[in-house]
């Protein structure tokens, strides 16, 4: 069985609470026992949330060394600042979906950068939870 792991990084800790207009109102334990249960037999899946980039930088090498298959990372405010986090994908060789949950490009100008899609095989913004099943459900359908 592949094992995907899901990484999530500053602030979406809060989901739930933290602008629920733009967020909703499920929280980040809500998104991980949902995904367990709709992956359920098919996929050995990992999860990690952190608001801070060395860490994500520090997992993403484990990770990569460690037999996971893909990765499915919403690197929140870290997507267009952080350098180090599209290093460490693109250094770990595994196949990589870039996923928010709210629609980057309806949003302030300083979201419409992504420092870390151009080393995802793609990006799913805007469709909340459901983008993190359709990049696992991706993820699975690859080769390897
Ligand atoms: C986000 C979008 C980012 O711009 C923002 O900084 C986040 C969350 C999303 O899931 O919509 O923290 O990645």
């Amino acid at each position: 069985m592949k094992t995907i792991a899901v990484l999530n990084g500053p602030n979406l800790n809060r989901l739930g609470k933290r602008e629920p207009e733009v967020y909703g109102t499920r929280t980040l334990a809500d998104l991980e026992a949902e995904l367990r249960e709709s992956f359920s037999g098919r996929v050995n899946l990992t999860f990690l949330q952190s608001n801070h980039e060395g860490v994500l930088v520090d997992r993403i090498g484990e990770l990569a060394d460690n037999g996971c298959h893909g990765l499915v990372v919403n690197p929140g405010a870290f997507t267009h600042t952080s350098v180090a986090l599209r290093d460490a994908l693109a250094g770990s060789g595994l196949p990589a979906v870039e996923v928010h949950l709210s629609n980057v490009h309806a949003r302030e100008p300083f979201r419409q950068h992504s420092h870390t899609a151009p080393v995802c095989a793609g990006v799913i913004t805007g469709l909340g939870f459901a983008g993190y099943a359709f990049a696992i459900e991706f993820l699975l359908k690859l080769e390897s």
